[in-house]
């Protein structure tokens, strides 16, 4: 468990995975600038298998209620690749700083665990939401991506945020030491 202020990251289990099936299938939850998906729950169980090694972790309030979830994964490239994060939170529990903590805890644990220079995440341009939540974690915009993701009938360009480690410099929430 990773634990923050207001919201604690709880890596996925088994068990989470039908209610995550319901948010997957449920296109309120993505937003209007992600893409539509549905999924049956044996397609969901093999994302965590998937070669992009994406783990999941489910975003929980302090009373233990789940509101959403935030995912690291691999974005493949011939020369390399890189470490990219991507969340959604229900809508009704948007708008309450949850998701700018939840997305600061992941960039600790991430440069605390991982030998990786840099963290990157995609958003729509017109995702306002979205971009004040990865600048307050301290991304910065490096460029848009045009037409990158097809999303709802059309294709879109995407903004590209990353954080290198030289930027990240120290904890924000969790501790060197431990995290409980
Ligand atoms: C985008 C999203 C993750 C933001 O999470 P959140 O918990 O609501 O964001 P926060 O409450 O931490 O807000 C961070 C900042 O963004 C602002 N903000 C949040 N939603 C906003 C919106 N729709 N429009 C404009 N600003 C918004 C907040 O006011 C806050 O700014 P402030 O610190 O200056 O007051 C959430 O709206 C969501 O899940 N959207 C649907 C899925 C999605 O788009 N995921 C991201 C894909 S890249």
């Amino acid at each position: 468990m990773l634990e923050g202020k207001t919201v604690n990251l709880r890596v996925m289990e088994k068990e989470d995975l039908t209610l995550f099936a319901e948010w997957l299938n449920k296109p309120e939850v993505f937003g209007e600038y992600n893409p539509l998906h549905q999924m049956s729950r044996t397609e969901v169980e093999k994302i965590s298998e998937n070669p992009h090694e994406e783990k999941l972790f489910i975003i929980e309030k302090k009373d233990g209620s789940k509101i959403g979830f935030i995912a690291h994964f691999y974005v493949l490239h011939v020369a390399g690749r890189q470490l990219e994060i991507g969340y959604s939170l229900l809508p009704n529990e948007r708008g309450k700083g949850y998701c700018s903590e939840a997305v600061k805890i992941m960039a600790d644990y991430l440069f605390l665990s991982k030998d990786v220079g840099r963290i990157q995440a995609q958003t729509d341009p017109r995702n306002t939401g979205s971009q004040k939540v990865l600048e307050k974690a301290g991304f910065k915009k490096e460029g848009t991506l045009r037409k990158n993701f097809f999303v709802r009938g059309e294709w879109r360009d995407a903004c590209l945020y990353s954080i290198l480690r030289e930027e990240w410099k120290e904890p924000r929430i969790l501790t060197k030491t431990a995290s409980r």
